[in-house]
């Protein structure tokens, strides 16, 4: 895999236009571009449309949490809008995640089309140690833990991969082994702000502890010139070659 196909630029932006100047400017330097609630909420499923058709690929990071039917015929339908990857909270437990990895493969099937990778998210960047115990109500584990946790139910239920810290890569890594996708985010390069983001990797960093992707937004996006800031984070991330290669 090519460097900058590493790189999932995040659109958080409110309106189709800037979504779309930015993936013209954009589309030949990052691997995949994410639309998630923000961006989807307004612009819908033509933003993905547009985006396919203007040759880019696409992550629908829409994070699906309902009952196994309806989190299987939507995936149904993002299966048959063509993104190459989506997300899912992993909270939802196996019965609906196994029956949404069931239902995608089902749907490419028929569709004749490579299935998208189903992503499942583990425990959020923003929740800690505390708002685990206080708010969500799990005790007596730490958010590493429950994130590695949910990462094998992910994986016993057929799915492909899971959004994580990039702090936690290598204790998933160790326990779902190297064919699952590890997609991180909280990514901040030496010479970008880190705006809201707490716990932070470089891009090189996150690729090191073990992601096969980066979501980038803000650093990218927000960046004076956001192509040579592209260009900044895919050298960096050819620096780390002589580790990509080995996986
Ligand atoms: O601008 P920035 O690089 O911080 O954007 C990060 C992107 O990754 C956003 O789209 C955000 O929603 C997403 N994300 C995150 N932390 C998570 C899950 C997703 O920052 N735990």
């Amino acid at each position: 895999m090519l460097a900058k196909d590493r790189i999932i630029l995040a659109l958080d932006v409110d309106t189709k236009e800037e979504a779309l100047t930015l993936v013209e400017k954009l589309r030949g330097h990052v691997g995949l571009f994410k639309v998630g609630m923000q961006l989807f909420t307004v612009a819908g499923p033509e933003i993905v449309n547009h985006i396919r058709d203007s040759g880019g690929s696409v992550f629908i990071d829409l994070k699906f949490h309902d009952i196994p039917n309806t989190v299987s015929e939507s995936g149904r339908t993002v299966t048959r809008l063509g993104c190459a990857m989506f997300t899912v909270h992993a909270a939802g437990g196996i019965r609906m995640l196994r029956t949404l990895a069931e239902a995608v493969k089902d749907e490419a099937s028929v569709l004749n089309i490579k299935p998208p990778l189903v992503l499942a998210v583990t425990v959020l960047t923003s929740i800690n140690q505390q708002i685990l115990k206080e708010d969500l109500f799990i005790d007596g584990m730490s958010v590493q833990d429950v994130a590695v946790k949910w990462a094998c139910l992910a994986k016993d239920a057929g799915l492909c991969g899971v959004v994580c810290s990039p702090l936690e890569t290598a204790a998933i890594r160790a326990a779902c082994g190297h064919e699952f996708k590890l997609v991180t985010p909280g990514i901040r390069p030496k010479w970008a702000l880190k705006n809201d983001q707490m716990r932070v990797t470089t891009p090189a960093q996150a690729i090191k502890l073990g992601a096969d992707y980066i979501v980038i937004g803000r650093a990218i996006t927000r960046a004076e010139d956001p192509i040579s800031a592209a260009l900044k984070i895919t050298e960096e991330l050819e620096e780390v070659e002589g580790e990509l290669d080995v996986k």
